[in-house]
């Protein structure tokens, strides 16, 4: 079960990176957490902005067999959701690991998995930002804390606790075939029947939803098509 283990570090250079590195003789559910990080990453190898103040771990998986695999994103994406309904913080997805408060990203998420012939060795990088009072200037537009929406300080234990508990109950779910989390993302979809950029195509297109199998449905020239979050990258949503 996730959880089972946790190894907690003061300073890590990257929760993920230690979990890549040293996958092989850590048990399956192993939560590595870090006070610091000081080069956690996120997709597209951008940097992860993180002050001491928030919750930056990642979670192994092991011999991870579901063909399913591909929505571990949107599951974590729906367990921080739940994590932070439970104190009272309402959140929406922006497809496909984002987390936003008031359309400031408060949390992503980041799967990275080592295939294997039959199974796959998974790692769910997470953070989420607690505690911080304020982001470079650079960041001011664009990212936010649970501090500076709600105004009040959460104790990362708690969260991390509440989050340990979703992320169980989702997995098994999935691993048993159901996949009705899936509904959360749709109801919380920040994109929904908004305009985005298409990067990769350099095209224009309308959210529609997103399917059964995770997958963005964009209107593009009156059809409809979807897309898989390693396919495409969105700028300018509006
Ligand atoms: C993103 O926004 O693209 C994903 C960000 C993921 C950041 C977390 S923090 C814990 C874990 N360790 C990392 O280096 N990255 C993830």
């Amino acid at each position: 079960m996730i959880g089972d283990y946790i190894v907690n570090f003061k300073e890590l250079d990257s929760t993920n990176r230690y979990v890549k590195d040293n996958y092989s003789h850590l048990k399956c559910g192993t939560v590595v957490t870090a006070k610091k990080q000081t080069s956690g990453y996120g997709r597209l190898d951008r940097n992860w902005y993180d002050d001491t103040n928030n919750l930056t771990i990642s979670i192994l998986l092991t011999n991870f067999k579901t063909r399913h695999m591909h929505l571990l994103s949107q599951l974590t994406g729906v367990a921080i959701i739940e994590t932070l309904n439970h104190f009272d913080i309402n959140a929406m997805i922006k497809w496909p690991n984002d987390i936003l408060i008031n359309n400031k990203k408060v949390s992503g998420i980041l799967v990275e998995t080592i295939l294997n012939e039959e199974s796959a060795t998974v790692i769910i990088g997470i953070g989420l930002n607690v505690n911080t009072k304020s982001f470079p200037d650079e960041l001011k537009q664009k990212a936010t804390s649970l501090k500076l929406e709600t105004n009040k300080e959460y104790n990362i234990d708690q969260l991390l606790s509440r989050l340990i508990d979703h992320m169980n109950i989702l997995v098994k779910q999935l691993l048993k075939g159901n996949l009705s989390f899936l509904q959360i993302c749709r109801n919380r979809n920040a994109l929904l029947n908004k305009t985005v950029h298409l990067d990769t195509l350099n095209k224009e297109g309308i959210v529609r939803g997103i399917d059964e199998n995770g997958r963005l449905l964009v209107e593009i020239e009156h059809k409809i098509m979807s897309f898989y979050g390693n396919e495409i990258t969105l700028a300018n949503f509006y």
